[in-house]
């Protein structure tokens, strides 16, 4: 193991952050350029939802976690994939399908095997010494709804050996010279249009130390999982079914589409993916039974199998017996987590609830308040306990427009769940993934101004920065705090060499910043929706 040095970045953001530095190669459109360290951010205090002049005094701290988003960690040599959607970024009819490719992604694999380690020597509170409690995952945890992912996930997190790539040992990806594509960037390669457009640089051993099996310890903290869009549809859109199944199994991959029509893709794709895997050039590539799909009766069974506290991470055997994949988790006597599943399996990235999850809600709800709005009126509830609720979910509110979800649902619309939750004063804080980008939004409440919570968006492990997000929920005397900081993976800020995980997890990082310059998302957010503080009025 490489021992942790100077070079190694600060894994807190209010201590050291990161910016961009010198260029490592030239391109013809722009340079690709190294990272460098830099000074620490400052909390910023937040006060939408706070409305009282009393001076404020932190009491106690009421529970410490860490959240970490959407690994996307993939089969890169799946045949289910594709890739060369990419090429097609500006052609209007693949809007939506698009990033089918990244850069970083054979990287992934050490990036998570360096934020479990980062997590489980992360330091305690500088203003509670507490440690961590707990890690919540909000989903898309793996790429393309496929069981050999998830088997790779669960093993990195839970501990355990990772034999990658999945087939065989031969490079048949498009990271390698295999598929001949000048499209890809191809580390070990001379040519390809990242190297000659962007300054990609070529880097002797990436891609093949990448490919080595990893040996984790696991986190030795408790985690808790989340069921997203990419863990049961293939690319995170397409609805799985038994021809997808037996070509995801198979041992040829399109390496480009065929003859296409003047309309849209996406909805195509969401009715039958096959369509894309099967037309165009097709290249032979090692078949693997363990690229089946998972779905969400798979998803249950991978978590309840996997090692690691709490048994089952979250999920129990009512989730296998009625086949959904949302629960509550009481994380002590003050706090509930509430984990919903907002995955759609008949297709489509965006998120929904069912009829019969909505009412399980407000029961989880009820069962943490002693007090709620009924009516728009605040009433008791004698058998209710007071936990402040913390709602989990893949998607957040304004992503769950889900317009494929099964014929049977009854609609439950984004209103009538922000209300839902709104009658519910407990709630204080809503954490979701799904977008890779930052945010903290205030949601008032409609009952009561002094009401609401703030929805937290956090960025991914996959694209840039690679960063996750700490949550320390205080109780003072006269208010609640939740502390909000960005964490840095801490592997070297910027390595030249590709022996250690940490050394490859530093590439990852630097790939995905120079990758990000390359699309219109502002991953980061701005400061307000980082490292921030928010005051709260107190609930009970
Ligand atoms: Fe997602």
């Amino acid at each position: 193991m490489q021992a942790r040095d100077g070079d190694f970045i600060n894994p807190l953001t209010s201590k050291e952050s990161i910016e961009v530095g010198k260029a490592i190669s030239q391109g013809a459109l722009r340079d690709f350029r190294a990272l460098k360290p830099a000074a620490g951010e400052e909390m910023i205090h937040r006060y939408e939802l706070y409305n009282n002049d009393h001076a404020q005094h932190i009491l106690e701290s009421l529970c410490r976690v860490v959240h970490v988003t959407d690994f996307q960690l993939a089969d890169v040599k799946s045949p289910s994939r594709f890739e060369y959607v990419n090429q097609y970024a500006d052609d209007r009819r693949f809007s939506g399908l698009v990033p089918g490719y990244r850069p970083q992604e054979f990287l992934i694999y050490s990036m998570v095997h360096e934020l479990v380690r980062t997590l489980n020597r992360f330091p305690n509170s500088e203003l509670s010494d507490r440690e961590i409690d707990l890690v919540l995952t909000t989903g898309d945890l793996i790429d393309n709804a496929q069981s050999n992912e998830f088997s790779w996930v669960m093993a990195l997190l839970g501990g355990g050996t990772i034999e990658i790539p999945s087939g065989s040992d031969e490079m048949e990806l498009v990271s390698d010279q295999y598929f001949g594509s000048y499209a890809y960037w191809q580390p070990e390669g001379d040519k390809d249009s990242y190297k000659e457009r962007f300054g990609f640089p070529r880097v002797d051993g990436l891609l093949r130390n990448a490919l080595r099996p990893i040996v984790s310890d696991g986190l030795k903290m408790p985690w808790l999982g989340c069921n997203g869009n990419h863990e049961i549809l293939t690319q995170g859109v397409g609805r799985v079914s038994s021809s997808l199944q037996e070509l995801a199994v198979g041992q040829s991959k399109s390496v480009d589409i065929g003859a296409i029509g003047e309309g849209s893709l996406y909805e195509e794709f969401i009715e039958d993916p096959t369509l894309f895997y099967l037309s165009g050039v097709q290249r032979d590539i090692s078949p693997d039974e363990g690229r089946v799909h998972v779905g969400v009766d798979g998803v249950i069974a991978a978590y309840l199998n996997a090692p690691g506290l709490p048994k089952g991470h979250g999920f129990t055997d009512w989730n296998v017996e009625n086949h959904v994949a949302y629960f509550a988790y009481d994380l002590n006597d003050k706090v509930r987590i509430v984990t919903l599943d907002t995955a759609v399996p008949s297709g489509d990235e965006e998120g929904a609830i069912d009829e019969s999850q909505f009412l399980w809600l407000e029961e989880k709800l009820k069962e943490s308040s002693s007090r709620y709005f009924e009516d728009g009126k605040l009433v008791a509830n004698s058998v209710g306990i007071d936990r402040y609720i913390v709602i989990t979910s893949h998607h957040p509110l304004f992503k769950m427009n889900n317009s494929f979800r099964d014929a049977r649902d009854t609609e439950v619309t984004k209103e009538r769940l922000s209300d839902l939750l709104h009658r519910f004063p407990n709630v204080i804080l809503w954490l979701s993934g799904h977008t890779h980008v930052n945010r903290v939004m205030p949601s008032q409440s409609p009952y009561d101004p002094r009401f609401g919570f703030f929805e937290v968006t956090t960025v991914s492990i996959m694209d840039w920065p690679s960063q996750f997000r700490v949550v320390e929920l205080f109780s003072g005397d006269s208010h609640l705090e939740v502390h909000l900081e960005m964490g840095n993976i801490d592997v070297p800020v910027q390595s030249t060499e590709v022996e250690s995980s940490a050394d490859l997890a530093s590439w990852h990082r630097t790939v995905a910043y120079n990758t990000s310059l390359l699309v219109p998302k502002h991953f980061v957010g701005e400061h307000r929706d980082r490292n921030v503080v928010l005051h709260l009025n107190k609930r009970h």
